[in-house]
């Protein structure tokens, strides 16, 4: 089914994860691929618009792209308020083609976006009124603060070595803009002026805050830089199938189990068997026939992890 009819099915917020593959309109054998860019574009805009308007408050939306399109895309994303950049992940997937002579292309870009509208604070400001109540509170030190809030803790680089990984200062240097995550930590923790709660998460008690996704698992890859996995060698006959190991490093660290995942470009169902194995519900569209054969053979299978 074609995912813009599909998604018109879903109601606003409903989805507390996206991650997608969608075609990079690179002439590969599928639907959407060998665009006029400007068409591809306007199209890639309609799509957009329908994921962020599903997406729950909170929730993250994952989109893989190539080299060719990154820049255009994320300019179209500028244009949503609601949703906010979180990181631009490099995946090294180490068996680039070497193309018109230049270097090989061995690396993709992953997009990571969360839907948390948070407010533009004067920074400064808000750096002053952070220390006023962290002393009030009896935090001595902001390190004390922030190891409260869970942001001082050991992770793994993807080069294999271990590190702290520590936001000290942050905030009341006045020089970095708080996440709702961080806004609703730090709101737990010190007796926060009504201007710095978050409406968007306050007003709708029913949200689930592990939705707000700084907290998330970073033991895993702490770097957005991605050196593993490799490209998948497993093919099951989709031309840009990805590896099941990247999306369930995702699917994990962003979503919990019983959460609804959806991918509007299912292609060969990577995403929809990771969910499988990872205990997420899951809803996808994929318009090739051939492709959904792939996928219901896919998910037919038992999962070994
Ligand atoms: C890059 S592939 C996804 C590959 C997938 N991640 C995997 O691991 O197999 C993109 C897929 O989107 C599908 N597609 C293209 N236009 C579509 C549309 N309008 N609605 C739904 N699927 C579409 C293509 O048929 C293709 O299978």
């Amino acid at each position: 089914m074609d995912c813009l009819e599909g998604m018109k099915q879903l109601e606003d917020n409903s989805i507390d994860l996206i991650l997608t593959d969608p075609p990079y309109n690179i002439g590969k054998d599928f639907e959407n691929e060998d665009l006029p860019k400007e068409e591809y574009l306007i199209w890639c805009e309609k799509w957009i618009n329908e994921c962020i308007r599903v997406l729950d408050v909170g929730g993250a939306f994952y989109i893989t792209l190539g080299w060719q399109c990154v820049a255009e895309i994320k300019v179209i994303f500028n244009k949503f308020q609601d949703i906010r950049l979180k990181n631009w992940i490099i995946w090294y997937r180490q068996d680039g083609w070497k193309g018109d002579n230049g270097f090989a292309h061995s690396h993709e870009h992953i997009l990571y976006f969360i839907k948390d509208g948070v407010p533009i604070f004067d920074l400064i400001d808000f750096g002053k009124h952070i220390k006023e109540k962290r002393l009030e509170a009896g935090y001595k030190t902001i390190s004390v603060l922030m190891e409260k809030m869970g942001c001082y803790k050991k992770v793994k680089r993807s080069n294999g070595t271990e590190d702290y990984f520590s936001g000290a200062g942050w905030f009341e240097s006045g020089k970095k803009q708080p996440s709702v995550s961080e806004l609703i930590r730090l709101k737990e923790l010190l007796d926060l002026d009504k201007k710095y709660q978050v409406e968007s998460y306050f007003k709708k008690k029913e949200i689930d805050p592990k939705k707000f996704n700084v907290f998330f698992n970073k033991t895993d890859v702490c770097d957005d830089v991605w050196l593993t996995p490799k490209s998948e060698h497993k093919r099951l006959g989709h031309p840009t199938q990805k590896p099941e190991a990247l999306f369930r490093r995702i699917i994990k660290v962003s979503s919990n189990e019983g959460n609804l995942v959806l991918d509007p470009f299912m292609g060969s169902g990577t995403t929809a068997f990771a969910c499988k194995s990872l205990k997420r519900n899951f809803i996808g569209f994929e318009i090739n026939k051939k492709f959904t054969d792939i996928i219901y053979k896919r998910m037919a299978q038992e999962v070994l992890i």
